[in-house]
């Protein structure tokens, strides 16, 4: 019997994190047997069950056709229990259950690329976090309910790879040309940690013998062509595991570790217990294929995915509301681990660059929420820069603030208090409180409030009593959700410098401990404070938020000068890239004069040139149009930012020209010491290419040409390739050819066409229409997608105008094919209530003509809270 949905959950379909209740049962064990055919699947399920509290017995279940269903050994009849579109619920269950059941599923129909998918010709894979395993059989599906999963896969042996979780029991023939092999997990885990891959896959084989002596073997699957790039991944791996042992003390507790790669796949990557499922652009990397910076995202997706086993899979979430505990913490180990990688300055750098490119105008517009949500219509659009990025944030302050032993000695408690249980954002701020002796527990308000604190800091100096006074002030923009928003604690990392000389003033230690300083850092946890250095001779220049010690708006009295002076005399590459930003901004933003900036780089680039390529790579970048654009609350005119930050750039070609091309000329990737410095040699050479093109310089073209011939490395070729198309070059035509000749069987590489030519500043709806109409465009792949709607997004006029019509498009397709990315895509929109008349009517009135079109949970909520502003 089929029951109507009920009218109130249809209404309303928000859940709310107040309204959590424990599951009604508990699941012992799980048999499940997943039989794969060509044009339907069989799932047989066998639920060993035990009730914990009263209430009915729920099983979730989307898209499933039930065959039968059983307790105890009983067939059920239809009025036994009820099902809708979401749920099987029997009452008056025995508080000992046995259900069995059996269903039908399509997955070589499924597009959305959640629960049990066809992801390519000769390859199935799973992707069941967030609420993907109720695609695949009736079960609780919900992170709280945790079991030990034994699995049968059968299928047809042209598919030789049969793989699970856990240890591999037995495997055979199963007759007709068919066989099957059984895994099972010995540790438990919620559903979402659940994962098949049935395929025509190779492998790349290692192991890894863990701090406790146990021998791991190491699996890296993916098409044969694609095994000789699977080496950095697995490198990556085993620097990974040893890396958790050494700063964390957690070794990983299983015989075998295997990582499959497929690129059908919505995200970057899933951490399945034992069983990593990947996108190919996280798991691929190689020179000639694929970019650095692809190169290093590999390297941190790989370790993400792995600190993931301790930091989501040993000790999960009780809730989705929960989401930020598994990935704020894992994000952060993350981040840690790459700064192994290339110096920590610089991967402060890029970590700090996505904070404030996505998730502060995330957290700005309508879009914003807290770390720990308390309300969510489909969770799949929480996966959010808030939920990943501040909340790896978060976690960093309070890093930041207890020291690395104390750091430690909370992490410890915490492993040692929730092991193999689901818990809350409290359990983990309590343990780190236990464990370190330090109060946490007002870095809860952090989880729990939306927005980008504004901290005020003015800072005076009085000559006569050689004082230095800082106020500070901290205040949230108001939220209509969110009322009583409280002041957060935020630790202000800061240093004075002596204005003469440059040098650090060595305060004293009074002077520090008057104040509240620790290490350098001030807790600010008040609406606003003061504090008084004494004994100071000469006006300082103070340094504040050094490293970002917190993600917050920093708005500071500083003169044009003394951001200058930071840029060359701060000894910290981040605080000298912070100050050459906030610089920046002020000339591109607020019309500030150039010149003071245009000195300081001459004086400080060359030094740090030879010294630190890679952090001079860093230091030269201005922000971004749309970095730019995201700083602009209300009618914002993507023109004119443009044309400002064109202006500049022209004016920094004409003043650096002569160093941009003796700096291209001499420098040589393969002379640098490691892969990070040749990195950014490889940067760096980009950077000054561009500029001398700006420049007008007679040669680029021909040197362009030639590093695109010559090189073997796909960073100098694709930085060639952009310098010849984008500026229209007589080979851009040629060179476009000759990439898509010898590249076209990579579907990485060919990513990286789609989005140069997108990305074409001149680009039109016919460039867009073009490249959406190639025959190697698919809409099956969202990488494909991402690669025209990234490209298309680098140039925000562009977006703005024939761009819009191109999302819109998506989403509406994407709604009933994919929604997970759909509403990731219509979220490149989220910010048009800025733009300045008409343009803001304009795309208003698509987004509104939208609406009545969108049928999907992810789509509609996106689209409704973008438009409730
Ligand atoms: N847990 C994954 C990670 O952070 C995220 C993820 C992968 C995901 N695939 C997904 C989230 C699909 C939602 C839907 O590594
Ligand atoms: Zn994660």
């Amino acid at each position: 019997m089929n029951i109507a949905a009920n009218p109130m959950v249809e209404a309303d379909q928000t859940v709310y994190l107040k309204d959590y209740q424990k599951p009604s049962y508990v699941v012992d064990s799980i048999d499940l047997d997943i039989q794969v055919f060509d044009d339907y699947t069989h799932v047989n399920s066998k639920l060993v069950m035990q009730r914990q509290t009263a209430g009915d017995l729920v099983l979730l279940g989307r898209d499933l056709e039930l065959k039968s269903i059983s307790i105890n050994g009983e067939v059920l009849s239809a009025d036994a229990y009820r099902l809708d579109a979401e749920q099987l619920r029997i009452s008056n269950a025995p508080d000992q259950a046995v259900i069995e059941t059996q269903v039908v599923i399509h997955p070589e129909n499924n597009t959305q690329l959640e629960g049990l998918y066809l992801a390519g010709k000769d390859l199935f894979v799973t992707q069941n976090e967030p609420e993907g395993f109720r695609k695949i059989t009736f079960y609780p599906d919900r992170p709280d309910v945790l079991s030990v999963f034994t699995t049968r896969v059968e299928a047809d042996k042209k598919f030789p790879v049969l793989l699970a979780n856990g240890n591999l029991l037995e495997k055979g023939e199963a007759g007709e040309g068919r066989h099957y092999a059984v895994w099972q997990d010995p540790t438990k885990k919620p559903s979402y940690l659940f994962a098949c891959v049935i395929g025509d896959l190779a492998v790349l084989k290692d192991h890894y013998v863990t701090s406790e002596g146990r021998n791991v073997a190491l699996e890296i699957y993916a098409e044969e062509k694609d095994i000789p790039k699977c080496h950095i991944a697995m490198e990556a791996l085993k620097h990974s595991m040893r890396w958790d042992e050494e700063h964390y003390g957690r070794p990983y507790d299983l015989d075998n570790y295997m990582i499959v790669a497929t690129s059908a796949f919505n995200m970057g990557a899933m951490e399945n217990k034992g069983l990593n499922i990947f996108n190919t652009s996280c798991v691929l990397a190689d020179e000639e294929y694929t970019t650095d910076a692809a190169i290093m995202r590999v390297q941190s997706v790989i370790a993400h995915e792995y600190f993931h086993n301790w930091t989501g899979n040993r000790i999960t979430c009780r809730d989705w509301f929960q989401l930020c505990l598994k990935e704020g913490l894992t994000v952060f180990r993350d981040q840690s681990f790459s700064e192994d990688l290339q110096s920590a300055a610089v991967q402060r750098i890029d970590d700090v660059a996505v904070l404030k490119a996505h998730q502060f105008p995330e957290d700005s517009g309508p879009l914003s929420h807290p770390p720990r949500p308390d309300h969510f219509v489909e969770i799949n659009n929480f996966y959010t820069a808030t939920v990943y990025e501040k909340g790896a944030e978060i976690n960093r302050m309070m890093a930041t603030l207890l020291g690395k032993e104390k750091f430690r000695a909370g992490t410890d408690e915490y492993f040692k208090r929730h092991d193999g249980q689901a818990v809350t954002v409290e359990d983990w701020v309590a343990a780190l409180t236990a464990g370190s002796g330090v109060d946490l527990s007002s870095f809860l308000i952090w989880y729990n409030q939306p927005g980008t604190p504004k901290l005020e800091a003015k800072g005076e100096y009085d000559a006569a009593n050689q004082t230095y006074t800082l106020s500070l002030k901290q205040s949230l923009k108001a939220h209509p959700k969110y009322p009583n928003l409280k002041a957060v604690p935020i630790p202000v990392a800061l240093a004075l410098f002596d204005a003469t000389s440059g040098e650090q003033l060595l305060l004293s230690s009074d002077a520090l401990v008057e104040n509240g300083i620790k290490d350098g850092v001030y807790l600010f946890d008040t609406d606003t404070a003061t504090i008084t250095f004494s004994g100071v001779k000469t006006k300082p220049v103070v340094s504040l938020l050094r490293n970002f010690s917190a993600p917050v708006n920093l708005e500071f009295n500083y003169s044009d000068e003394e951001l200058a002076f930071l840029m060359q005399y701060e000894p910290n590459g981040f605080n000298q890239w912070q100050a050459s930003q906030t610089l920046l901004e002020r000339i591109l933003l607020n019309g500030h004069d150039a010149d003071i900036y245009i000195q300081a780089i001459q004086k400080t680039l060359p030094s740090v040139v030879q010294r630190d390529p890679l952090l001079a790579s860093r230091l030269f970048e201005v922000p971004t149009e749309g970095y730019l654009g995201s700083r602009i609350d209300t009618e914002y005119n993507p023109e004119k930012v443009q044309e400002q930050r064109e202006a500049l750039l022209s004016t920094l070609a004409r003043e650096l020209g002569a160093f941009c091309k003796e700096t291209y000329l001499t420098l040589d990737p393969d002379l640098q010491k490691d892969f990070s410095q040749a990195m950014g040699v490889r940067a760096l050479k980009n950077i000054m290419l561009s500029m001398m093109a700006r420049q007008g310089d007679a040669d680029v073209f021909d040197l362009a040409e030639q590093q695109y011939q010559t090189t073997g490395n796909m960073s100098e070729r694709l930085g060639a390739l952009k310098v010849l198309v984008w500026n229209d070059a007589p080979q851009a035509e040629a060179v476009l050819a000759d990439f898509y000749t010898k590249f076209k069987d990579e579907a990485l590489s060919m990513d990286q066409w789609f989005m140069l030519q997108a990305a074409h500043p001149k680009a039109t709806a016919e460039t867009i229409k073009a490249l959406t109409e190639h025959a190697d465009y698919d809409l099956k792949v969202p990488n494909r997608i991402r690669a025209v709607t990234g490209g298309l997004n680098a140039n925000p006029v562009n977006t703005w105008s024939f761009g819009v019509q191109h999302i819109i498009n998506l989403a509406k397709i994407l709604d009933e094919k994919n929604p997970i990315v759909g509403s990731r895509l219509l979220q490149i929109l989220s910010r048009w209530y800025t733009l300045a008349e008409p343009q803001r009517s304009t795309v208003k009135a698509e987004l509104e003509a939208l609406k009545p079109l969108v049928k999907s949970k992810n789509v509609s909520e996106t689209l409704n809270s973008m438009l409730s502003v």
